[in-house]
């Protein structure tokens, strides 16, 4: 998740360096179930099926683009963090990879709790039946009408992310009678992304209360001496797709301090620390993620150590992964509109979609693989990029891939990891029409998130 600075625009193909990309796979049919939801298969003719379902009867009957996710799957890795963590920690599922109320009935089922970052995520968490203490509402911004709503709803905790609203929430809090849970959000000042952190003496950040300048604790003071609010804890969260928990370490032990220090200061332990969610998926072949399980222990490894050093009980921890439960669970199937080999270059392989279903490669450099789902193929692999319909160059969906020479407009082809960050980020650019998000399980297949229409496009412009 590097961002390169390279120009937009019509040169983009000449700043790629050389080699910059690996070399292909030995057999391009051979799907790496690294990147792809578990119960993606090929059947004996050389399909994609999922959940039972081969990709042919999924784009007849939904059409293309469309996300497909494997509902199996999604259940699985709820319940893989939930046993990971135990009776001890909780796991709430951050809404913002893909939220839907299908969604909130699996996490509900399967025991999860959910994290919310707007008023729009909290309605469709209450909507769907999520009981409201099982919810954490966050925000750097959340408006005086949403935090009371959440306050009124009974949110199991909402995540202070400024003095202001420290006031803001214990008031209305009070005015409705109430202490309402709360934690506050720290940045301990570190940031990570894959395989790196940055340890920064102070950040340079819109989110949070720093722990530098005595600014955390200055906010923890405010928060325990106002009667509308029940100090449980603090909470931090470092980046994305981590892979490195020398972050989470460095995180931690900061935590803990802070933790400390509110024990000597006001003589009490605050029981609750959050560290958040980021933890990494495999996009293509090279990445390499880590179980829950080893995750779990990782954390707690770090926080009973920390805490045992300062003497501190150890607190519940909780964390909100949401790239990890739902990225890999979902892949998107598009149909191949036109294929343009550039002689020594590249072959341009356009698909029905693009950036307004995945605006991750355009945004942060995202690398992603691809596959031919509707056939096998012994042909040669080919270099290509796989582009969008959209009226700019860099509307790319994957920007250097592998896929069979006889590629051929028609084909479907997928591209997996799709789960987290693309519906939610999806747009109408071009007055593109939104996918549908398909869940599929034991053989059968149904719409979560239906495809926008014309209608739809009409019916907000009101002429
Ligand atoms: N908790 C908090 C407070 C967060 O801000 C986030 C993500 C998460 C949990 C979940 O992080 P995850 O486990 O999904 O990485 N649009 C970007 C990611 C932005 C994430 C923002 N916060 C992307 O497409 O990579």
């Amino acid at each position: 998740m590097s961002r390169s600075a390279h120009p937009a625009g019509p040169r983009h193909a000449d700043v790629l360096t050389e080699g910059h990309y690996s070399a292909p796979a030995a057999d391009l049919n051979v799907l790496d179930e690294k990147v792809w939801a578990r119960t993606v298969t090929r059947d004996a003719d050389g399909a994609l099926t999922v959940g039972g379902i081969a990709v042919a009867r999924l784009a007849e009957e939904f059409g293309t683009p469309a996300y497909i996710l494997d509902e199996t799957d999604f259940r699985a890795r709820c319940r893989a963090w939930a046993d990971a963590f135990g009776p001890d920690a909780d796991v709430f599922y951050a809404g913002k990879a893909f939220l839907s109320r299908a969604v909130v009935r699996w996490l509900k089922e399967e025991g999860l709790n959910l994290d919310v970052c707007s008023g729009g995520e909290l309605t469709t968490a209450l909507d769907a039946g999520m009981p409201a203490e099982r919810i954490a509402f966050h925000g750097n911004n959340k408006s005086v009408a949403e935090i009371e709503r959440a306050v009124r709803a009974g949110v199991g905790r909402i995540v202070l992310d400024s003095f202001q609203e420290i006031v803001r929430v214990a008031h209305i809090a009070q005015r409705h009678g109430i202490r309402q849970r709360v934690q506050i959000r720290v940045t301990v000042g570190v940031e990570a992304h894959t395989h790196e952190f940055i340890a920064t003496a102070h950040e340079d950040q819109k989110f949070g209360i720093a722990l530098a300048g005595g600014q955390a604790a200055e906010a923890v003071r405010r928060a325990l001496s106002l009667d509308g609010l029940d100090l449980i804890g603090i909470h931090s969260h470092i980046g994305s797709q981590i892979f490195d928990m020398a972050g989470f370490e460095v995180s931690a032990r900061r935590v803990v301090q802070l933790l400390a220090e509110v024990r000597d200061e006001h003589g009490v332990e605050l029981p609750e620390i959050d560290l958040g969610g980021g933890l990494g998926i495999a996009y293509t072949s090279e990445d390499d993620p880590r179980e829950p399980h080893e995750i779990a222990k990782a954390l707690s490894d770090i926080v009973t150590r920390e805490c045992e050093a300062a003497k501190l009980r150890t607190p519940r921890i909780s964390v909100e992964p949401g790239r990890a439960i739902v990225g890999p669970t979902a892949f998107t199937l598009y149909e191949v509109g036109t294929v343009k080999p550039l002689e020594g270059l590249r072959t341009y392989v356009s698909v029905d979609g693009g950036m307004s279903d995945n605006i991750r490669t355009a945004l942060y450099d995202a690398e992603y693989s691809v596959a031919l789902v509707s056939r096998t193929s012994d042909a040669e692999p080919m270099l290509v990029r796989v582009v969008g319909k959209h009226c700019e160059s860099g509307d790319i969906v994957v920007k250097d891939a592998f896929l069979p020479a006889d590629l051929a407009p028609g084909d479907l082809i997928a591209v997996p990891a799709t789960g987290a960050y693309c519906r939610s980020m999806a747009s109408n650019y071009n007055h593109a029409l939104r996918p549908p998000v398909v869940a599929v399980r034991d053989g059968g297949a149904r719409v979560i998130v239906r495809r926008e229409t014309e209608e739809d496009l009409l019916r907000l412009d009101v002429g």
